[in-house]
């Protein structure tokens, strides 16, 4: 069964391809504006998106380019087909540019719809197969771990000794550095590494989806459920399965997964049976969890049930002797990919790296060199190369990170131009989050809405 969502402001419209197509295995949403074709986007992560380009509210173009941004915090691929005027392909030229990936023009026939419906589905398919396959590809390879930090060593230990065993993992850290990275490696030097690796990241799927995504359905349970789906747990028998962000947890899917924890059971979305799973459990959030507890937020025998075999990652500015190592592994990897060869860093821009304080730690740090070696054509990479904002606030304290929002900017004598300089930090936040909306919101301490608002006021998309 594919979601389809139908976004036009006819109704007619949306009743009549609701009609035509009753008969086959589509369940359609609806939205009557753009506005809310994008919340309900966000919300139930339809298959394939039919938006009229023409609406009263939002027109579809904007709701089009919404669309996809949301997409890259879902991780997901969503294709857009967009219907346009007779006669009018300028505007559908524009649409395929702003990502949609196909178009039909009014009036159309059912079979002209079918087929086009069809052709993106078929689109889709082979895009998750990539994305699937990309992965597993990865995953056999390996990304290498670097850092000889004695931090970095201690982590590796940890992580060889639990890997052989079945414990439950928790992974801990901040943003960027090296969560995700450390539970592949725990994985694939397990017993369990000819078994499945299943990931789900908590903070990526809405509430609403995420029980039957972790724990399946049963046939018939909801409308729509034509099929009985396994869950994420299930896909994980006799392999790992990975929860990343689990700090996002709501307060009831936490119950639901420590009943997993502590019986090593799920149960289905309306089902009365349930299942034993083998599975093992890796988690990670870049939270403080401790302090959720404290707060009632996340509860406390789940927190025990996790928190089994704890591995902390250091943050970069606490491994300074790995800033080095990193600047030149990186180095290797996206000269490689740009075509360019031999390109060195000076010792003062390594110095400058050094100094830095690191908020997006190994992300960050990966994300500059790539961005440099774009930019710059030199063979040696130099301090004046590197971005601005890592020179001057260079030295600023380590413990900022305890508490933003205390601002202590100080206004030049020559004035500044506000404007050039929220773009700029805003950008800044979108790199250092891989364009993560909610978390470059939370870094600027705006809300994602203003954020978003912002993105489109100073053209900033991805
Ligand atoms: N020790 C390391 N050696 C090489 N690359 C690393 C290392 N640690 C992290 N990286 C790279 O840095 C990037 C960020 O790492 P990762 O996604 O694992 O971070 P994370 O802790 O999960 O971050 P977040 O909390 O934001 O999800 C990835 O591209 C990863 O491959
Ligand atoms: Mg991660």
């Amino acid at each position: 069964m594919y979601k389809i969502l139908i976004v036009d402001d006819e109704k007619n419209m949306r009743w009549a391809i609701k009609r035509a197509f009753k008969n086959q295995p589509y369940d359609f949403l609806e939205a009557a504006d753009g506005e809310e074709g994008i919340r309900v986007f966000e919300k139930e992560q339809p298959d394939l998106v039919l938006m009229d380009l023409k609406m009263q509210k939002m027109d579809g173009l904007t709701a089009l380019e919404k669309m996809k941004t949301l997409e890259k915090d879902m991780e997901k691929d969503i294709p857009v087909v967009m219907i346009t005027a007779h006669g009018s392909a300028e505007s559908a030229v524009e649409a395929m540019k702003h990502g949609a990936l196909d178009y039909i023009s009014k009036p159309f026939d059912v079979e002209e719809l079918r087929i086009i419906l069809q052709k993106a589905l078929e689109f889709k398919g082979l895009q998750d197969k990539v994305n699937y396959l990309e992965e597993v590809l990865e995953m056999k390879q390996g990304k290498p771990i670097i850092g000889k930090s004695e931090k970095m060593n201690d982590v590796l230990k940890m992580v060889h000794q639990v890997a052989k065993t079945d414990a439950t993992v928790l992974i801990l850290g901040e943003s960027g550095t090296g969560k995700e990275i450390i539970a592949d490696t725990i994985h694939r030097n397990s017993e369990r590494r000819q078994g499945p690796y299943v990931k789900v990241n908590c903070g990526a799927i809405p509430e609403n989806l995420l029980e039957s995504e972790l724990f399946g359905y049963e046939k018939g349970a909801f409308t729509g459920a034509v099929k009985r789906k396994i869950g994420k747990f299930q896909r994980g028998e006799g392999g790992t399965i990975f929860l990343d962000e689990i700090g996002e947890l709501s307060l009831p899917m936490q119950v639901k997964i420590l009943r997993v924890l502590q019986e090593r059971e799920v149960e289905p979305v309306g089902g009365t049976e349930t299942y034993t799973v083998d599975t093992r459990i890796i988690t990670a959030t870049n939270q403080n969890l401790y302090e959720k507890v404290q707060k009632k937020e996340f509860r406390e025998d789940l927190y025990y049930r996790l928190n089994v075999f704890p591995i902390e990652l250091p943050p970069l500015r606490e491994r300074k002797e790995d800033i080095a190592l990193l600047a030149k592994h990186f180095l290797q990897k996206y000269q490689q990919e740009l075509g360019k060869k031999d390109v060195k860093i000076s010792k003062e821009a390594l110095e400058a790296l050094m100094d830095y304080h690191w908020p997006g730690n190994i992300r960050e740090l990966e994300n500059i060199v790539e961005r440099t070696l774009i930019i710059s054509s030199n063979q040696i990479i130099d301090k004046k190369d590197l971005p601005p904002g890592l020179i001057t606030h260079g030295t600023s304290p380590s413990s900022d990170s305890e508490s933003p929002g205390e601002v202590a900017f100080q206004l030049p004598e020559e004035g500044i131009n506000l404007e050039a300089l929220e773009k700029d930090l805003i950008l800044q936040a979108l790199e250092r989050t891989e364009y993560n909306q909610t978390r470059a919101a939370k870094l600027l301490g705006i809300s994602r809405h203003t954020l978003l608002y912002r993105m489109e006021k100073y053209h900033l998309k991805k």
